[in-house]
């Protein structure tokens, strides 16, 4: 199992401390979550913290943008030092041209579902993706109850992937802990975000690797 901490549940008075701790953890990517108030319900941080993270992170970012237009931010997301850009469905009317352009600046491209949204709706350009990035939750907030129903749409969106020939790997975000973890090693998830189960732990390295275990 590969793991992607959140530092939204950071604590943003010691980013370098808290960037320094996943540096030395079983941690294989760093989640950054970029939140606009307008695609959903809450303001995180913009491309100054990203770069301030970028320069102490040792490990590859996973930028997941939940902002509208996301396609406005490519060159800048890359020049954050972004492995893998995470898109929403949801915001891109022009997907392929999105997803063509993520390529095109020499990232990974993700494309991420709300609870709501069928794994149906990247039938016709999942072939082109390197990752899907399922929401386990209502995207917007740290710390939310994880919703069962995703466990079905895993099953669902493995299907798509091998019918489509793409080597898309699945990515799970929201919720997750070392049970609802479990279900979702079960259900063939490859890596698991963990935002709230890593920094609310008294030993947030260990509950790194309770995660990477499963
Ligand atoms: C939710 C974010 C998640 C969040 C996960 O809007 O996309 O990455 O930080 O946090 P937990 O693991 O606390 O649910
Ligand atoms: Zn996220």
């Amino acid at each position: 199992m590969l793991v992607s901490p959140s530092i939204l549940s950071a604590d943003f008075a010691n980013l370098q401390r808290d960037v320094e701790m996943l540096n030395r953890s079983a941690a294989d990517l760093i989640h950054i979550d970029v939140m606009d108030g307008v695609f959903v319900p809450n303001i995180s941080f913009g491309f100054p913290v990203i770069k301030a993270v970028q320069k102490y992170a040792a490990k590859p970012l996973d930028v997941h943008l939940m902002i509208v237009n996301p396609q406005n931010y490519i060159s800048q997301v890359r020049d954050c030092g972004a492995e893998i850009m995470n898109v929403h469905q949801e915001a891109c009317v022009h997907l392929d041209r999105t997803v063509q352009a993520i390529k095109n600046a020499g990232m990974k491209v993700a494309v991420t579902l709300n609870p709501s949204t069928p794994v149906m709706m990247l039938e016709d350009v999942i072939a082109e993706l390197d990752m899907v990035l399922l929401m386990s939750v209502n995207p917007g907030f740290g710390g939310q109850k994880f919703i069962p129903n995703t466990i079905n749409k895993i099953g669902r969106l493995k299907e798509l992937i091998e019918k489509s020939g793409s080597h898309a790997v699945i990515e799970v975000d929201g919720g997750v802990n070392a049970d609802t973890g479990r279900l979702l090693a079960d259900a063939g998830a490859d890596i698991l975000v963990a935002g709230n189960y890593v920094f609310a732990a008294n030993d947030p390295m260990k509950a790194i690797e309770t995660l990477k275990a499963l």
